[in-house]
């Protein structure tokens, strides 16, 4: 069973799904630490409700030091054994030294189909788009922001009518089933990789969301 940390800079509707997945027996990661680099995210009394190790690490004293702020996460993860990273609505852009030591051993959640729509404001750039098909990806971090092999995604329909909240909503439902499905995979070590791509070896999983 994998030690996982959970990265959060605010709701942590995410982590709170990865929390509820964690706790069915069977399920091959256990959540060791939830780690907020903001003393306010919400998601902070989410996981002590639920019993999970929190820390906070500050990133604002660390604006000129990003190294150094990856390195006190690092401490924290040190201290909790961690052994896999799962971002989860963390809002800072790691450096590539911090994504090379984590080399196919962290996700990210991203709330588009990637690789479109890489960055913020997904959901109104895909209004603004026309698109019929958006979605959320789960994929292992690469150095480029939002790149990196595809674990698996979910794609929902863009409705008539639809405005932001209403499509940000359908699509983090999706979010939430994917997530803990995607991180089994990577846990359990049925992710393999060719290239560039990511293929997943679990019985039954193609790595799409059939809704
Ligand atoms: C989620 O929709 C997640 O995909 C997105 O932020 C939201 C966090 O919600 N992540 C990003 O935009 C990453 N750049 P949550 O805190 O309730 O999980």
């Amino acid at each position: 069973i994998m030690r996982v940390a959970i990265l959060i800079s605010g709701r942590g509707s995410n982590m709170a799904a990865l929390l509820r997945a964690a706790a069915v027996p069977g399920y091959p990661a256990a959540i060791a630490l939830v780690l907020s680099n903001r003393a306010d995210a919400a998601g902070l009394a989410v996981a002590q409700a639920a019993g999970v190790p929190t820390a906070v690490v500050e990133s604002r004293p660390f604006k000129a030091d990003r190294d150094g702020f990856e390195r006190a996460m690092e401490a924290e993860f040190a201290r909790h054994g961690i052994e896999l990273v799962a971002l989860a609505g963390f809002m800072r852009v790691l450096t590539e030294g911090f994504v090379a030591r984590w080399h196919d051993r962290m996700v990210n959640i991203h709330p588009s189909l990637l690789p479109s729509f890489k960055g913020l404001d997904t959901h109104a750039r895909a209004l603004a788009a026309g698109v019929k098909l958006h979605g959320c990806t789960v994929h292992l971090v690469r150095p480029g922001v939002d790149e990196g092999p595809i674990l698996a995604q979910a794609a929902v329909p863009v409705l008539p009518g639809d405005d932001e909240a209403a499509l940000a909503a359908r699509v983090l439902e999706q979010e939430h089933a994917l997530y803990p499905a995607a991180l089994a995979w990577l846990a359990a070590g049925q992710v393999r990789l060719q290239g560039d791509v990511a293929v997943v070896t679990a019985p039954g999983a193609t790595g799409a969301l059939a809704n």
